[in-house]
């Protein structure tokens, strides 16, 4: 077991809480940033059945004095920087907003880091649509596919993933990227893709809803699970030089595959309920993601444990159970 501690930034997230459980596991101490929220239940609801295993501290991304007060205070051995504005096409409309949060916040971190001389680790969300519409030409995209992002999220994430590799060489600090593919769960909000179509679908067949309203079915995206892909985060840190991973599984899919293998599951066609309308499209969007994570499977020794078909099941027995009588 483990004696370290770790700190998370956006712990109140999907990636977050899953992350939370598995440090303490492995016997960490977790301590985490919050962002204040009007409603109270919505800043902590993932995190409730570990209100008394973890400690949270009320700070920002954006606001350098309380990270630099938490992180002094938590004086963590690992640093989780999962904090975003993680929704692409909300990035469009916010796009400085997602800047601060997703660019100029990591930077914060690091040059903390960086002054204060800490040793902690430091991991960075990176995510798979840094790559824009560029694909090698088998088909996958890997950690030396070419970088042209197609949204203000993807370019903001993009300078996150350099500023760490510029300190990693300048500074020797340990930094690390992770180029997470897609990666959902029950506990994934409900403005994505996967978990509207899940929640909807649901609600469709207890008679609560008759139409699922979508953008843009055509994309492909490589699904995997957000329980297994926080292991990654995790030996990407332990790993004994800081470096970049492709975490993916390697399989691709429609959200048209997503969308009929949910309304099979419930004995439904989605061809009677869904209807579309093009203000859930983007300016500018990213047609296909399959990554390859040879690298993280040859030196981490790690492997997404979830199908495509587990994690539409799990999604869909998950939203049954929430809406039963
Ligand atoms: N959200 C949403 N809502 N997406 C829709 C809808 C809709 O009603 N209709 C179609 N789509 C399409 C989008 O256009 C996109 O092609 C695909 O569904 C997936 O959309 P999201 O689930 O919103 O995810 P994303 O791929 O844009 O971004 C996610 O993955 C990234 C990694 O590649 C997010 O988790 C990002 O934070 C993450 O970095």
């Amino acid at each position: 077991m483990s004696n370290k501690t770790a700190l998370i930034t956006g712990i109140s997230g999907q990636d977050g809480s899953y992350l939370a459980e598995y440090l303490l596991t492995k016997g960490y101490v977790v301590s985490g940033l919050l962002r204040r929220n009007s409603v109270a239940e919505n800043q902590s609801y993932r995190l409730a059945h570990l209100d008394h295993e973890i400690d949270t501290h009320y700070a920002d991304v954006t606001d350098n004095s309380s990270l630099a007060r938490v992180i002094e205070t938590v004086c963590p051995d690992e640093i989780y920087n999962l904090a975003a504005q993680s929704h692409v096409r909300v990035s469009f409309d916010i796009p400085e907003f997602t800047l601060q949060t997703n660019a100029a916040g990591p930077l914060s971190i690091l040059e903390i880091l960086r002054r204060s001389g800490s040793s902690a680790r430091f991991y960075q969300a990176s995510s798979s649509e840094m790559f824009g519409n560029s694909v090698d030409p088998d088909n996958f995209q890997r950690e030396t596919t070419p970088m042209h992002p197609v949204s203000p999220y993807g370019c903001a994430k993009l300078f996150a993933y350099h500023i760490v590799r510029n300190y990693r060489s300048s500074y020797g600090l340990f930094a690390s990227n992770g180029i997470l593919f897609n990666h959902e769960s029950p506990r994934r909000g409900s403005n994505f893709v996967t978990s509207k179509i899940v929640k909807t679908a649901v609600e469709i067949k207890r008679g609560l809803k008759s139409k699922l309203v979508l953008g843009n079915i055509d994309t492909y995206r490589d699904w995997g699970h957000s329980r297994d892909y926080v292991k990654a985060m995790h030996l990407i840190l332990n790993h004994e030089v800081s470096d970049d991973f492709v975490i993916a599984t390697g399989q691709t899919f429609t959200v048209r595959d997503f969308l009929r293998a949910t309304f099979e599951r419930l004995d439904l066609d989605y061809h009677n309920h869904v209807e579309f309308d093009s203000k859930f499209n983007r300016p500018t969007e990213l047609n296909y993601l399959r990554g390859d994570a040879a690298k993280a499977r040859t030196t981490l020794g790690w492997t997404p444990l979830t199908t495509f078909e587990m994690l539409v099941d799990e999604m869909v027995d998950e939203w049954l159970a929430k809406t039963a009588k």
